[in-house]
């Protein structure tokens, strides 16, 4: 067994032994805890909570069982080389931009790429080509792109990065395949952010994963679907077009120096469970999520969509993802959400104004979601409104005026929006639905902008990005 899961084991190996220990951490294995944390939070967590020590190899140098921890996530993966990451998947974006990208290059991505790339193409000096997505009608979702409009972009432009995100926090995912290919005929580096999609490798029923059809990075949050601890992901190499060098660099200038075993171990852990009974897991939540699903569209006012929608704006679907859409009780997915909460105490992934998503992970029981049924369909008794009838209209992707770095680092003052056109934001402010940005750091407001703005205003979008809970205010470059 301790071959199976060599990291969990010599971790057992090293606390069993009590060696005298003069080193970190502070807590000197939990007997330095203040009383009422240990209390409530019990021993073995803090003997478990090291950081490297001798004989338990170096997250940033692997050479012993972290390395064959490591290899073992690969071979579980089908990738090349796996890293385990302890800072999310947004260190793995920030690693897989820096360490395929130089200073002022340009790099393709989708409009609502999460804001750890955003981040990125500031921090690291990228200059970002933007592909807008197509919008799923009925859910106001972003639902993918259009490989077609990723082809005319690479047409266009001199670029050798692409960074593609699928699945898509609600489960829709691109056609990864088609892209794959279009990207490879422009001889671009592809890297997808994965995040979503950590669960794909071990169920056959569940979407493909862009590991097994060869994109060069990929990173995938454990943490979100896998019964794995918050803060753990994986990166995963596949061929030799990323140089490898450059990858432990940024992970070495990029992720703490004291590395977290209970982080790394809990990676080792869960990649063995997945890999000895991910598929029994997974086909047990599709049943699930299927029933769900079922239930949840006989209930008046609700709608959740499952694979009719394919084809329609989505390539693809995964089903543990349950998006229930409120429009046809005339409640927004906000107000569902609220009064879940704080009438019945029951907690969701998120909403929106027109949807509430329902995470389906290991560990979920048949009773619970029996309860949310219920529950669903006392709320359709008595909050059921006149249906909401609104389409999502996006704008078009606003003039770049001064770079994502520019405008980071430079100056900036808080104005009226109403003063604000002609002016570059110098904050992402984004609308839900459809969660797309409208406006990035660096782009010109212009007077299309202003007026889209306003018209979301109208309408009581929940705008985000403003300086005041009224949004008049903003943050622009002076
Ligand atoms: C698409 C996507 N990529 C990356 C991340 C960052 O992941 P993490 O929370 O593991 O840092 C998220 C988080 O929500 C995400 O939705």
């Amino acid at each position: 067994m301790d071959k199976k899961i060599p990291l969990f084991y010599a971790l057992k190996d090293y606390i069993n032994k009590k060696r005298p220990a003069f080193h970190m951490p502070g807590h000197h294995r939990g007997k330095g805890i203040y009383k009422l944390l240990k209390d409530e939070w019990g021993e073995n967590i803090f003997l478990y909570d090291i950081t490297e020590v001798e004989g338990l190899d170096y997250l940033h140098k692997p050479e012993g069982v972290i390395k064959e921890a490591q290899e073992l996530a690969a071979k579980a993966f089908g990738s090349d080389y796996t890293f385990f990451l302890i800072n999310g998947s947004t260190v793995g974006n920030l690693v897989m931009l820096s360490s395929t990208l130089k200073s002022k290059d340009k790099v393709i991505l989708q409009r609502n790429s999460h804001r750890s790339v955003i981040g990125g193409l500031a921090v690291f000096d990228l200059e970002p080509i933007y592909i807008q997505s197509e919008i799923h009608k009925y859910s106001g979702i972003p639902s993918g792109i259009k490989p077609e409009d990723y082809e005319d972009k690479l047409k266009n432009n001199s670029v050798k990065v692409s960074l593609i995100t699928s699945p898509n926090y609600f489960g829709m995912c691109e056609n990864i395949e088609e892209i794959l290919k279009i990207g490879r005929k422009y001889d671009q580096t592809m890297l997808l952010d994965e995040a979503h999609g950590v669960h794909f490798p071990f169920n056959s029923k569940l979407p493909l994963t862009g590991i097994k059809i060869g994109y060069d990075m990929i990173v995938q949050s454990a943490h979100k679907t896998l019964p794995a601890l918050t803060q753990t992901s994986f990166l995963h190499i596949k061929g030799n077009r990323v140089d490898m060098d450059k990858v432990f660099d940024a992970l070495t200038y990029l992720e703490s120096s004291s590395p977290s075993y209970l982080f790394m171990v809990s990676l080792d852990v869960v990649r063995y469970q997945m890999e000895s009974e991910g598929e029994k897991i997974w086909n047990e939540i599709i049943d699930l999520s299927n029933y769900l699903r079922e239930e949840v569209n006989k209930i008046d006012g609700f709608y959740c969509f499952g694979k009719e929608i394919l084809n329609d704006e989505v390539y693809d679907l995964d089903l543990t993802k349950i998006t229930i859409n409120t429009k046809k009780i005339g409640l927004t997915g906000f107000e569902v959400e609220e009064i879940l909460n704080k009438k019945y105490n029951i907690e969701i992934e998120l909403s929106d104004s027109y949807n509430i998503l329902i995470f389906l992970t290991p560990g979920i029981t048949k009773e619970e979601i029996d309860k949310l049924i219920i529950t669903l369909k006392d709320i359709s008794i008595k909050y059921k409104k006149r249906p909401i009838e609104e389409e999502v209209i996006i704008p078009e992707i606003p003039k770049m005026a001064v770079t994502p770095k520019e405008a980071y680092i430079n100056e900036k003052e808080i104005i009226e929006l109403k003063d604000a056109k002609g002016r570059i934001s110098g904050k992402v402010i984004s609308a839900y639905p459809p969660g797309l940005p409208i406006v990035v750091p660096g782009e010109e407001i212009s007077e299309n902008i202003l007026n889209y703005i306003y018209d979301l205003k109208e309408k009581k979008a929940n705008l985000q990005g403003f300086i005041d809970v009224e949004c008049n205010y903003i943050k622009v470059l002076k």
